[in-house]
């Protein structure tokens, strides 16, 4: 029964940890099912919860065919507790406990730390829900509804994903958390989500795609770092969620391109060569490229203050425990116990951007961090190649790490996306050149004229290369049933 590839379906929350054998957690669970969905409910896709949604369901944990794909309405979806397989006599790989045996049960010393780590990372997945449930209405496709939709129910699995690990590992605390999960919200003054880029509104579908393509891919580490973790339950729960977050991102890189694709394309149809004549390119019904830049600035920088402070003794304490790694930890050629090692971390010194040495294991978020940006360099050549296929003549760039920042080193600084130190008045008078303005936003908002023809795509927006699940370009991907 507790077979770990296949996934047992008859318990009313599907699942490959054997919860039938597992009353207390089975209990647990199906008394906070009530309140997730009713929390699904209210704060989910506003408007569709009565559509037919061609969604992936996780139905095996086998990476050659884990998902199948149907027509689901959201709240009836199988929102299940899914981890890898166990791997037999996988060690703690990093930190004090190096080689030890990995942990099956919660280590008593670490258990707050545990939880704490947790909790964050549980919070995130309800909020961002919360952030985009107005998103829908403004769909620019049947095909960009459905991913929408495919990303915020996989958030609501990750939800649960982390809240049976509290309910299984921590007891009454854990159900006191569990219950907190649903209680916070996004943007809330009175109770809000627990990190700052989860608070922060996602008002239109450009927003949308820079958020699954930076804020997600935060997830993805964060996520991959904790895969490292020695206490093994933690490890498998997320190498699984790992697989689903690969989509969420696939959606953001995609999305930005083909935004990215269209005002080319549109601009090579109207002979418009100056990128930066912004005006007679809003005219054409598309995003100018210095507006995409800017939303690229904003969620870029925002997305780094998830990484925390650069220098950080919580992070070193997560590290030297065995609870959180580097990013792909086994791949690293050093001792993986860093009480010798040094790490190079950008710093404000005397007025100055610079590169200091510090002590590896307190330097943990900045390695992560820097890790973060490769990760997201990657994607931001793909966008420039499409721009470079149209021949406009124009880059996006990542700003600098200092750039518009609000937690660690650069808070208190004002900084160009280039790295140049500015005084506030410098920065007052270019700041609209940097991050999006009220016009900017007014004029996406403009655009956001909801497409839902099958087949069809917003004045914005090209068509992708392929469908989902290979369908065809007018596969009805929703069947809108407004309620
Ligand atoms: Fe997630
Ligand atoms: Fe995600």
């Amino acid at each position: 029964m507790a077979d770990t590839v296949n996934v047992d379906y008859s318990t009313k929350i599907p699942n490959n940890v054997g919860l039938l054998d597992d009353q207390r957690v089975l209990k647990a669970l199906e008394q906070w099912h009530p309140g997730y969905i009713d929390w699904w409910m209210t704060m989910g896709p506003e408007g569709f919860q009565t559509s037919d949604v061609y969604l992936r369901t996780a139905v095996s944990i086998d990476p050659k065919g884990w998902a199948k794909f149907d027509y689901v309405k959201m709240p009836e979806y199988r929102w299940g507790i899914l981890l890898a397989p166990r791997q037999e006599d996988r060690l703690v790989n990093f930190g004090a406990h190096k080689g030890e045996k990995a942990w099956q049960e919660v280590p008593g010393e670490y258990r707050a730390m545990l939880r704490c780590l947790i909790v964050v990372q549980g919070d995130t997945e309800p909020a961002s829900v919360e952030q985009q449930r107005h998103l829908g209405k403004t769909a620019p496709s049947l095909y960009d509804m459905r991913n929408l939709f495919q990303v915020n129910v996989e958030e609501g699995r990750h939800l649960w994903a982390m809240v049976y690990l509290l309910q299984k590992y921590f007891g009454k605390d854990g159900r006191e958390e569990a219950e907190g999960l649903l209680q916070r919200r996004s943007g809330d003054v009175d109770k809000p989500r627990m990190l700052g880029a989860f608070n922060e509104a996602t008002p239109d579908w450009l927003s949308f795609f820079m958020f699954t393509y930076f804020t997600d891919r935060d997830g993805k580490m964060q996520l991959e770092s904790l895969a490292q973790s020695g206490f093994d339950p933690l490890s498998r729960t997320c190498r699984f969620m790992l697989t689903e977050e690969a989509h969420h991102m696939f959606v953001g890189e995609t999305g930005v391109a083909r935004t990215i694709e269209r005002t080319c394309e549109a601009m090579k149809q109207a002979g418009i060569e100056d990128p930066y004549d912004i005006s007679a390119v809003r005219k054409l019904g598309v995003v100018d490229l210095p507006t995409i830049q800017k939303k690229a600035n904003l969620h870029f920088s925002l997305s780094l203050d998830l990484f925390g402070s650069e220098i950080s003794t919580n992070a070193a304490n997560y590290y030297n425990s065995g609870l959180k790694g580097r990013f792909q930890e086994t791949r690293i050629d050093d001792d993986h116990i860093l009480t010798n090692a040094h790490y190079a971390v950008s710093k404000f010194v005397d007025g100055r951007i610079k590169m200091v040495e510090e002590p590896a294991l307190t330097a943990i978020n900045m390695r992560l961090r820097d890790d973060y940006v490769v990760d997201c360099a990657k994607g931001v050549e793909r966008w420039n190649k499409v721009i470079e296929k149209m021949g406009v003549n124009f880059r996006i760039t990542l700003p600098h790490v200092a750039f518009h920042r609000h937690i660690g080193e650069f808070q208190n600084v004002h900084a160009s996306p280039t790295g140049e130190v500015l005084s506030d008045a410098e920065w007052a008078k270019q700041k609209e050149a940097w991050v999006p303005s009220k016009d900017d936003g007014d004029f996406i908002a403009s655009l956001m004229q909801p497409c839902w023809e099958r087949g069809k795509y917003a004045s914005w927006i090209a068509a992708p290369k392929v469908g989902i699940d290979n369908k065809a370009g007018d596969f009805e991907y929703v069947k809108i049933h407004r309620a």
